[in-house]
């Protein structure tokens, strides 16, 4: 929600920071603007709609000099997505220049004490505040460091700042509270950038800055200071992925790219952490679900989804009652939550405000917490207990898919891991399951090779305006995360529905041609499918099933099949997915839509 991103050094600052910009614009694309400091001037250029508008008017940052600077996309939320409203805000008197990622909850009382103290704003956000602040407090200090520290201690709510002064060449300065920020260590240049993708071009070299930290940035030297000033020495961590990760290589859309290094993904989530035919998680003891009585998955969006995929397998093998619940419902409850209980919270961004809060909510109530995992160093990562990370690697395309595979994968292994050390399940069965677990990638790399028809069927399907997907038992979990993906990229309306509470109201949307995508591989279910199915169909619906690999009783049914490779029935989530995310990925493509960047949505929503 919102990118932010620094340099300085001894190259020409504005292309820099355009180019930290794009790979930061999963984050948000609504505005785009970079202030650059030259010649104890700050010049700026600022551009509605996505950062390709800022290049061009910029012609690709030609037109700012100077050799340090800020830039900011934004995701809106404090006014609409004018070239006023964007980031960045310029102090009255033009000295200072600020970017910002988060929210200023206490910014109306700031702003009406600023404009009693004279200053005027041009935009409506919370932001502005900010950059007001610090020429306040620059104006009665002279000093500029001081002026950062005062002004970030006035404010409440999330912030990463970044900060440029006309009057502090070469430096820039970057604070954070509860919003993302890293600082990249160069030769001779350093950085500053929500994540590490806009820095994987120029450094590998990482300090991840803390709460209540700020940074004072030159060409030479990072100092990073606590919230009272004093200087800290902060461990400089080396990126394990390189600039490849981050881009396109070769595919049309990094989410296709994302789909198909789903194999590699989940490889690198599930081997390692099998030795010697044992699952081994780093961090937790071997008495770790000792006491414990319940277990609670928490998450928003896909990761949600992928909890209530994991679940079944948890629930199966282990006996233990798991419960689901949005993380922004959970937070506002009064949950029934204490030291007996284990909440694990799934995120791939580590970043996600309501999630954030719960975890929070549930440490208070004394429980055990889990993270689920991908951005290495992310608060959700450092506030939890343990982390379980999920090596997927970064992920760019707004709507997720590696990130959600994997976090299913890691929700399987748990379940294994905690069955054997609850003594719950027998050795025979344990060694089969941690088979199944380790044939995973291969049998996503399968259902990627079964179904090459999904172009054709996209084409044949991509302007049914509604659409339904039903399913039982884990089936029933996919299809909310298959409906997720194609709602959210196609722009298309679709639900999902437990099959057997369509009768329950929903089947009065069933009419003439309809399309009722229709996930029937819990063999066990089946039979159950088919009758839901024959009673879509008897009302004019078209099917669009799918089933296990070799599964020919659907035919007499189903107008088109999709479909996925038999194996462990606990294990079908990561599996199952696969066609679905394809088949929103080309309805998506056939109707036209920016599959990378959809309309309204940013990829971490560190926002409530
Ligand atoms: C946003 C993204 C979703 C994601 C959700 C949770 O809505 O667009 O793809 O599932 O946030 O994000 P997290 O980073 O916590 O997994």
């Amino acid at each position: 929600m919102c990118g932010i991103v620094g340099y300085t050094g001894a190259q020409s600052a504005a292309p820099i920071l355009l180019a930290g910009l794009k790979n930061l614009e999963y984050r948000g694309y609504d505005s785009a603007g970079i202030a650059v400091l030259d010649k104890g001037a700050i010049s700026m250029a600022k551009a509605s709609g996505q950062i390709k508008n800022l290049c061009q008017k910029t012609n690709d940052g030609a037109e700012l000099h100077g050799s340090a600077g800020i830039g900011h996309t934004r995701w809106a939320t404090h006014g609409a997505p004018t070239d006023t409203n964007a980031h960045p805000h310029l102090s009255n008197d033009g000295k200072f220049a600020v970017v910002h990622n988060g929210i200023i909850e206490n910014y109306m009382a700031l702003r009406e004490e600023l404009m009693e103290e004279g200053f005027v704003f041009a935009s409506e956000t919370d932001t502005e505040v900010i950059v007001h602040l610090l020429d306040l407090y620059f104006k009665a200090t002279g000093d500029c460091k001081l002026a950062v520290m005062k002004a970030a201690s006035r404010l409440e709510g999330s912030y990463a700042l970044g900060v440029i002064c006309a009057e502090r060449p070469g430096r820039v300065y970057a604070v954070k509270e509860a919003s993302p920020l890293i600082l990249g260590v160069g030769i001779g240049e350093n950085f500053f950038a929500s994540d590490v993708t806009a820095l994987i071009a120029h450094t590998k070299n990482i300090i991840y800055l803390d709460d209540g930290e700020f940074a004072e940035i030159t060409p030479d030297r990072i100092t990073v200071y606590d919230c009272a000033g004093t200087p800290k020495k902060k461990p400089i961590f080396r990126v394990a992925w390189d600039i490849e990760a981050a881009e396109k290589g070769g595919y049309e859309h990094f989410m296709l790219k994302e789909i198909m290094e789903q194999p590699r993904a989940l490889k690198a989530t599930i081997e390692p952490r099998i030795k010697d035919g044992r699952i081994a998680f780093e961090g937790l003891p071997d008495d770790y679900l000792a006491g414990i009585e319940k277990i609670v998955i928490s998450a928003c969006g896909s990761a949600y989804y992928a909890g209530c995929a994991g679940r079944y397998a948890i629930e199966e093998l282990c006996r233990i009652p798991v419960e689901t619940e949005l993380a922004s419902e959970l937070r506002y409850r009064n949950p029934l939550i204490d030291e007996h209980t284990l909440l694990i919270v799934i995120s791939q961004s580590g970043e996600t405000a309501d999630t954030i809060a719960a975890v929070r909510e549930c440490k208070a109530r004394g429980a055990k917490t889990l993270a689920i995992v991908n951005v290495v160093g992310s608060t959700i990562a450092k506030l939890a207990d343990n982390v379980i990370y999920t090596w997927a690697g970064p992920e760019i395309a707004v709507a997720t898919t590696k990130g959600y595979t994997t976090q299913v994968a890691a929700l399987n292994m748990f379940a294994v891991y905690a069955a054997e050390r609850l003594g719950r399940i027998s050795p025979e069965r344990y060694a089969a399951l941690v088979e199944a677990l380790r044939s995973m990638p291969e049998r996503v790399q399968r259902a990627i090779d079964l179904n090459k028809n999904i172009p054709e069927l996209a084409k044949r399907y991509h302007d049914n305006q509604s659409l339904f997907f039903i399913g039982r038992n884990i089936d029933y979990a996919i299809c909310l995360e298959g409906s997720l993906k194609l709602k959210e990229i196609s722009y298309l309306h679709s639900e999902a529905y437990a099959a057997g509470e369509l009768k329950h109201g929903t089947i009065a949307l069933i009419e003439e041609g309809r399309l009722v995508i229709s996930v029937a591989c819990h063999e066990a279910l089946f039979d159950k499918m088919m009758s839901n199915i024959k009673e879509v169909k008897a009302r004019g619906a078209k099917v669009l099933a799918v089933v296990l690999e070799g599964n020919r009783r659907i035919f007499s049914e189903a107008d088109d099949v999709l479909f996925v490779p038999v194996g462990e029935p606990l294990f079908m989530a990561a599996i199952e997915i696969v066609p679905l995310q394809l088949f929103a990925y080309h309805m998506a493509r056939e109707n036209g839509c920016d599959i990378d960047k959809p309309k309204n949505l940013a990829k971490s929503v560190t926002v409530e």
